[in-house]
């Protein structure tokens, strides 16, 4: 097991009507800024409840955050706060929300430009205290300091890592709402977090092993249920449990990392704007197999464990493993290839030649260089 070092102070609250619970999580004294996406909290009444919480506090808010939000949106909002001297910010929304209103927090006191704080970590200073209100199960966002910001001048998507939310208020009748794309996309992602975390060296944590495995487990079983009854309540429960599970530290302690399929995500999406989990389910069964020798003992271990694949050669397992996994992606609705999209030659090139000026080596094993992005996207065609 790798040294390692875990904090989350994020408190979480948990559970039908807890949004009320704001008026006690939020002190009377603070300027709040509330941030919003783009309305789906108005049809849905997640904003009546809102408001009726924080009816005595002193709140003024912020709309328009898009998916995949961009810097060039979020600067309107830093200058909104810093006008209005505000000192406790409110996300009500998804992943994107969230995101977006983790630069908003790193940037009302901060005199730097908001991309140069996105790009360059020593720009990071105080950063205004946040909580949230999460509508939607996928980035884990509500319970970890990363936050992924776009720019829609470059075309460039990169993550930066900010404060923890204090709070986090999850209540799972807010998903009923949900379109079917986005909570297949949710589910993608919330897999592709545990695979990012659990499919890499082997036999370095057994007890992350299975608790890895218990949310891939659990996201196996509960799919099928939640695309035919999407109002389950339990069901999008334990969803939503998953997703803040699969990406809040809990899973990751002594255990080595890949990422990749995320990092070549992110080009895809900043180069079409393809939803994030679409974009992961098209990289990640390529990447494993490309990468299906360096990772054979977990991808074995995977496939007994997740999948009850147990007969055949080595090699044969590994086939139906990976297999299995695309077939569970397009199982949620989602396409597996990038000509589904539309994505031609062009991106992949695009793409390949960003790697390459970079010169960012990926992967748990910081071994996936431009050239093995390549053979992935080639196979992913
Ligand atoms: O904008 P509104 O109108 O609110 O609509 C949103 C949006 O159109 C809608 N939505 C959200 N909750 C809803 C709802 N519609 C109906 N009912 C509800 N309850 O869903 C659409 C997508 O929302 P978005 O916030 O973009 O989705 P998600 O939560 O998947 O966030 C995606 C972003 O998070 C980043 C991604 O790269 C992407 O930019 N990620 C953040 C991570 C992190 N912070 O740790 C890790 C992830 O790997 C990911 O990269
Ligand atoms: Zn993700």
């Amino acid at each position: 097991m790798n040294n390692f070092q875990f904090q989350n102070p994020t408190k979480l609250i948990f559970g039908k009507g807890q949004i009320a619970k704001l008026v006690e999580e939020i002190p009377l004294n603070k300027k709040i800024l509330i941030t919003f996406g783009g309305g789906s909290v108005k049809q849905n009444g997640v904003y009546d409840q809102v408001k009726k919480a924080l009816k005595n506090h002193n709140c003024i808010e912020f709309w328009g955050i898009e998916p995949n939000p961009t810097v060039e949106t979020l600067r309107k909002a830093i200058t909104l706060g810093k006008e209005n001297q505000i000192d406790f910010l409110l996300a009500v929304g998804g992943g994107s929300v969230l995101d977006g209103t983790k630069l908003i927090s790193a940037g009302i006191l901060n005199e730097n430009e908001a991309w140069d704080i996105v790009r360059n970590p020593k720009l990071l200073g105080e950063c205004v205290v946040y909580g949230s209100v999460l509508t939607l199960p996928a980035t884990g966002s509500e319970m970890n300091r990363g936050a992924v910001i776009s720019n829609m001048v470059t075309h460039e998507k990169f993550a930066f890592y900010s404060t923890y939310p204090t709070f986090s208020i999850l209540d799972p009748e807010t998903t009923f709402s949900l379109p079917e794309f986005q909570v297949a996309v949710g589910i993608a992602d919330t897999f592709v977090h545990v695979m990012e975390q659990y499919l890499t060296t082997p036999n370095q944590s057994p007890l992350m092993d299975r608790w890895a495995e218990g949310i891939l487990q659990t996201l196996v079983e509960i799919s099928p249920k939640i695309r035919k009854n999407q109002h389950d309540y339990d069901q999008m429960s334990n969803f939503m449990l998953c997703a803040t599970m699969a990406l809040n530290g809990f899973i990751s302690m002594g255990v080595s990392q890949d990422w990749a399929t995320h990092m070549i995500g992110h080009e895809i999406t900043a180069l079409h704007n393809t939803t994030h989990g679409q974009s992961l389910v098209i990289v990640l069964p390529a990447l494993m197999s490309v990468l299906a020798k360096q990772k054979q003992e977990k991808i074995l271990q995977y496939g007994t464990r997740v999948w009850n694949i147990t007969t055949g050669s080595t090699e044969e397992k590994i086939q139906k493993t990976i297999a299995q996994t695309e077939t569970f992606f397009r199982s949620l609705g989602l396409a597996t290839k990038l000509s589904e999209l539309n994505i031609s030659q062009d991106t992949i090139d695009e793409i390949v030649s960003r790697f390459e000026t970079r010169g960012t080596m990926l992967g748990e094993n910081q071994n996936v260089s431009a050239d093995v992005v390549k053979e992935i996207l080639e196979l992913a065609k």
